[in-house]
């Protein structure tokens, strides 16, 4: 009797559980994140820069401890996903591999910024112009899970997309004037529209599609 009690009970655990994951649906189904260590969760880890966060304390409230976030615990995108209903961390495009691909990528990497060279003086970042490139290749492999590109093209229609990206034009590049050349060749207004221009390019970049 006992254990048949036990066992309904599980049953009924089981169901709540299920009922839970179906209702754990995402608000949109995939989410792609651009910008620098404010949302970078990882890929920086391989790169030859002082800009890597995958070492203590990094990570120290972090299951699992340091990953590369430039920070203790979640950052950013971690949230944000994580408001939007997703059950799991948006992958690193330096790891992210298979049909994870399809919920989304996170190209963002510390040190970067809107223009290539900003941050390059404590090595090597993914600037913006590289993130858009990465993100060009995630739709090819894309295109390959899904089999063609109409496909494709409805599934990123659904995505959303965030970018956080620009502090580092200022802080490792206009503000570093015995690394960079910037504010001695734009005033501090020519510089702001100079980023807003390009920044406005970026968001407008064509992607293409490989079949
Ligand atoms: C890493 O970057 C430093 C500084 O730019 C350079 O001296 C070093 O050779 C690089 N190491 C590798 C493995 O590329
Ligand atoms: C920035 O890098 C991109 C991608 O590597 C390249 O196509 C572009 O010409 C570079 N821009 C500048 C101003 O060097």
């Amino acid at each position: 009797m006992v254990a048949r009690i036990i066992v309904t009970f599980t049953t009924i655990l089981m169901i709540l559980n299920f009922i839970k994951l179906v209702q754990a649906e995402s608000r949109v189904p995939c989410f792609f994140i651009f910008g620098d260590s404010l949302l970078d969760n990882g890929n920086n880890n391989n790169l030859n820069t002082t800009a890597r966060a995958n070492y203590p304390p990094y990570g120290v409230d972090f299951p699992g401890g340091p990953t590369g976030r430039f920070t203790n615990g979640r950052n950013m995108a971690d949230i944000l996903a994580h408001v939007l209903g997703f059950g799991n961390f948006i992958p690193p495009f330096a790891s992210a591999s298979g049909r994870d691909i399809l919920q989304g990528v996170n190209y963002a990497s510390g040190s970067a910024g809107i223009r290539n060279e900003s941050g390059s003086h404590l090595g090597t970042c993914i600037f913006m112009d590289w993130q858009l490139k990465n993100h060009q290749e995630t739709i090819s492999r894309i295109v390959n899970l899904l089999g063609n590109k109409d496909a494709t093209n409805v599934h990123l229609n659904k995505c959303l997309y965030s970018v956080g990206i620009g502090s580092n034009d200022y802080i490792n590049n206009y503000l570093m004037p015995e690394k960079y050349q910037s504010s001695r060749l734009y005033t501090p207004s020519q510089y702001a529209t100079l980023l807003t221009q390009q920044y406005a390019q970026q968001l407008k970049v064509q992607t293409y599609f490989a079949n």
